[in-house]
């Protein structure tokens, strides 16, 4: 089982697509184990993206990711980080193959309405970004209730 980092971005937000592309998660039969809405920092901003911070597009970057809450959630499931960056589609909505979650809504390479994970170590990284250890509830736990 692997945890994954995702953040439904302000565009999401703002056209209420976060229902939808949770639904998606959810359908695919990923796990839900942390979920908070927040409004990102520009100092969270730059840790979140400090592999891009010197890139000229930064910026801009950490512009719109401030423009509007986001949020933030950690998806569980076997093979997570590379399932849910498929789910994505490429980092260019024009790009995007249809089917995917940025091929299906986006058009725009900033503008691309999700986050996810890129590897287990920024998986690592990101999930203790954003969330503490007692944020985050056992899923199998949680299943188990409704089976009593
Ligand atoms: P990146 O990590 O390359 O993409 P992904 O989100 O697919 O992991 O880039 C981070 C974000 O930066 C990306 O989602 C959108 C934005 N971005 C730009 O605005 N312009 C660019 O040229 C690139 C490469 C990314
Ligand atoms: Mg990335």
């Amino acid at each position: 089982m692997q945890r994954t980092l995702i953040l439904l971005k302000p565009d999401c937000f703002q056209r209420r697509l976060v229902g939808e592309i949770l639904s998606r998660f959810e359908r695919k039969g990923l796990n839900i184990v942390a979920m908070k809405l927040i409004q990102v920092t520009p100092e969270l901003s730059k840790q979140h993206y400090a592999e891009h911070a010197e890139k000229p597009f930064y910026p801009s970057l950490e512009d719109f990711i401030t423009s509007a809450p986001v949020v933030a959630l950690a998806l569980e499931g076997l093979d997570a980080i590379a399932v849910v960056r498929e789910m994505l589609g490429a980092t260019n909505g024009l790009k995007a193959a249809p089917g995917t979650i940025r091929g299906d809504f986006s058009s725009s390479r900033q503008m691309n309405l999700v986050h996810a994970s890129d590897s287990p170590e920024s998986a690592a990284r990101e999930l203790d970004l954003y969330f503490s250890k007692e944020e985050f509830v056992d899923s199998k736990d949680e299943l188990a209730r409704f089976m009593r």
